[in-house]
């Protein structure tokens, strides 16, 4: 599959959230968070947020958040351990939900949209990027794609997404799920 990977600009707020509602649960994304997301996404002029578009028909079939030192406080959930981070969180850049649409996965569509964020997060100065993966993801396909990409756990939060007002695919409404918080560390201090 030949896909590009493009900055989010906020006219694909509909789209992402879509996406978002078939992949993570419905109500998960709504168009106004994509919009609030992309905005603490981007600094000075710098987006930080992809979409991957796939060049034979143009549909959507990725999208990845991150969020730049200084713009963000923690993910959807609150739970956050920066004491046992080396770096300090006002130089951590932040990945927030990568998903690929079934159909698009193992195309490596997934690391495409992760390297454009690094490279964003790098040219604003993050040390380091800070993110929680999904520990019951298919496969342990979230776990498997961060480990590949540099990142090593640090902690475990069970019904880290509760506070998230959306029904989970896997146990409905609270999310039960369980994030691994994990760090990828650009720049040793
Ligand atoms: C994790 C994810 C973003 C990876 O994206 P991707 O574009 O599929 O990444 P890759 O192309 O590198 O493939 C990842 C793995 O899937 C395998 N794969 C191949 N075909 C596949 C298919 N049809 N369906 C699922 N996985 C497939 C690849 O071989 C690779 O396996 P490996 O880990 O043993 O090397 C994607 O699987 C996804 O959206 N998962 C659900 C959400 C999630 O867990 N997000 C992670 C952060 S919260």
């Amino acid at each position: 599959m030949q896909i590009t990977v493009v900055d989010m600009a906020p006219s694909d707020a509909e789209a992402v959230s879509r996406l978002a509602d078939t992949l993570i649960g419905p109500g998960y994304y709504p168009p106004e968070e994509v919009v609030d997301a992309l905005e603490r996404s981007t600094l000075g002029g710098v987006v930080c947020s992809h979409v991957a578009i796939a060049r034979d028909d143009g549909r959507m079939v990725g999208f990845r958040f991150a969020m730049p030192p200084g713009r963000w406080r923690h993910g959807r959930g609150s739970r956050l351990s920066p004491q046992l981070w080396p770096v300090d969180l006002g130089d951590c850049g932040y990945f927030q939900s990568s998903y690929v649409a079934f159909e698009a996965r193992g195309h490596g569509v997934g690391p495409q949209m992760a390297a454009a964020a690094e490279a964003a997060l790098r040219s604003l100065g993050a040390r380091a990027i800070v993110t929680h993966s999904w520990k019951e993801s298919p496969d342990n396909s979230s776990f498997r794609y961060l480990t590949r990409l540099g990142f090593t756990a640090v902690t475990e939060y069970p019904g880290y997404w509760s506070e998230v007002d959306y029904v989970c695919w896997l146990d409905g409404k609270p999310c039960q799920c369980t994030a691994i918080e994990m760090i990828k560390v650009l720049v040793p201090g």
